[in-house]
């Protein structure tokens, strides 16, 4: 095809070097001075977002984790219920759908087979459908009543890395544009798109910790498991850490939200299970502080990312890469990256075929 790896090992460790160009790519003429313009979803769209009572995300794999996150969002800001399934069991479930209903689906390629069954399932039973998408012109978008582009550009690694943080971004501008009907704040809309518009620099900065980072990775390399712990909308960023590492690396990963550890995972931590932790300065860290204090004192190996060192002071078995500042509302985004980053050199340290990792495509568009 056209796209090449340039000066890259791999597509994938291109596509995450991409992720400042392609969230900017994918707020670009969707922001006013203040606020979200919300004709980018398509004609009607305001109409129909007068309207929605509750919202319905369906999706698959990294996808899914996008939704997972828009959930913590679209309560908060927009106060409007939010439900998210897997597309796999949603289709076969006899789900109950309140009167104003928006349906959304998120989808990279737009093709996945169960992800376009739900819509199929439900659409006459809906207000309306919304597909967050990166390819135009698919399936999903085509058969949706309202879309918005992702605008990540082609992703050729299997492992999704810039079509996550772009549904991010555009997860973001849905729930100010549903916010804004429902009583969030004109400032705090402002404010949120002024916070969009730092992002692709400060996703530059977090790519500069690279070297670091590839440093932390050896010592993945000869672990048969690894744990990944969040809370809040860093819970499903950690979900999103060990789907990549088990992807690309084949290491068992397995997240779990930080508040869980003492309800089964604390069992299996020991010297050989790594715990890795995503702990940005927010009102959680001291919860989550806790959470890792009950990890060391198991023997547990640490690898924190956190916002600030000094309130996770790196000791003995535990390794801490210090971020920089960042909004509340971007931290699952920026979150992201370092965790794509430590997969990554796992994997090639492991010497795996990073992008094209074995039994698995980069769209499942049978069931
Ligand atoms: C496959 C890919 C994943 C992707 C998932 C959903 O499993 O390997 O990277 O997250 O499908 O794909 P979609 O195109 O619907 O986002």
């Amino acid at each position: 095809g056209s796209v090449d790896k340039g000066e890259y090992k791999h597509y994938m460790l291109k596509e995450i070097y991409e992720q400042p160009k392609v969230v900017h790519a994918a707020m670009e003429g969707r922001l006013g001075k203040d606020s979200v313009l919300e004709q980018a979803f398509g004609t009607g769209a305001a109409e129909i977002f007068d309207q929605v009572r509750q919202v319905q995300i369906v999706a698959c794999g990294t996808s899914y984790h996008a939704g997972l996150i828009a959930r913590y969002w679209i309560e908060d800001l927009a106060g409007i219920p939010c439900m998210v399934e897997v597309a796999s069991e949603f289709r076969y479930r006899k789900v109950v759908l309140p009167p104003g209903t928006l349906f959304v689906s998120i989808s990279q390629s737009g093709e996945t087979a169960d992800t376009l069954a739900a819509l199929r399932e439900v659409r006459d039973r809906v207000l309306a459908s919304l597909a967050i998408c990166n390819v135009p012109g698919s399936s999903l978008v085509r058969e949706s009543d309202l879309c918005l582009m992702t605008n990540a550009g082609p992703e050729i690694g299997v492992a999704s890395t810039k079509a996550f943080t772009t549904q991010l971004v555009a997860l973001l501008l849905t729930t100010l544009v549903l916010g804004r009907r429902h009583g969030l704040a004109p400032e705090t809309e402002a404010r949120i798109v002024d916070e969009l518009k730092q992002l692709p620099a400060l996703l530059e900065r977090v790519l500069s910790l690279d070297p670091a980072i590839e440093k932390m990775s050896q010592a993945f390399a000869e672990k048969q498991h690894a744990l990944f712990l969040g809370r809040g909308t860093l819970n499903p960023v950690a979900m999103e850490g060990a789907l990549k590492l088990k992807e690309i690396s084949y290491i068992h990963a397995e997240a779990y939200a930080a508040g869980e550890l003492k309800h089964g995972p604390l069992a299996l931590v020991d010297k050989d299970m790594p715990v890795v932790t995503v702990a940005p300065r927010n009102e959680m860290l001291d919860k989550l502080k806790a959470n890792l204090q009950e990890v060391k004192a198991r023997g547990g190996e640490l690898f924190v990312f956190a916002g600030c060192s000094d309130e996770v002071l790196p000791e003995e078995g535990v390794q801490v890469l210090e971020l920089p500042p960042v909004p509340g509302i971007l931290e699952p985004i920026v979150y992201t990256l370092p965790l794509q980053l430590l997969s990554y050199h796992v994997a090639v340290l492991k010497g795996t075929d990073v992008d094209q990792p074995r039994n698995l495509a980069k769209s499942v568009t049978v069931e």
